[in-house]
């Protein structure tokens, strides 16, 4: 039997991988002795903007709107997944801003970043595991 790829599944992991590029930048530059404030600031502005188009993708037209149109029973996990793009682009924002501020070398900076990124990995498994509970029985033979 061929296991067919749910759209909406396909396209959050493609948005999800998208975003593994400056994740993975940002991460570098955390580890590199050579960083500068300027190149981390970059970096972390690069990840804000990238972050908030994301989130942009599914909130408009990505899985939230599919999800609930299967399953109107799990509003509220979506509410919950909704505030959690909210929330975690003010923290972006405060890294953002202490990025300019604060040398690079301080560990205050570096535990925010890494808090942050953190956050997001689970955030993004929580959706992955949303979607997939939501599609699971969907194997394209459907009438
Ligand atoms: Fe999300």
């Amino acid at each position: 039997m061929i296991e067919q790829i749910n759209p909406v599944v396909d396209a959050l992991a493609r948005a999800h991988a998208e975003l593994h590029g400056v994740v993975q930048d940002v991460e570098q530059m955390l580890k590199s002795s050579d960083r500068s404030r300027a190149d981390l600031g970059a970096a972390l502005q690069r990840l804000r903007d990238d972050w908030v188009e994301h989130v942009h993708f599914e909130e408009q037209g990505g899985y939230m709107e599919a999800v609930l149109a299967k399953k109107p029973n799990l509003e509220r996990t979506v509410r919950h997944l909704l505030a959690e793009h909210a929330a975690m682009i003010r923290a972006l924002d405060d890294v953002v801003r202490d990025a300019k501020a604060i040398a690079v070398e301080d560990a205050s900076l570096r535990g925010k970043v890494s808090a942050w990124l953190a956050t997001m990995r689970q955030h993004e498994s929580k959706e992955n595991t949303l979607v997939e509970e939501t599609f699971s029985l969907d194997t394209g033979v459907e009438d």
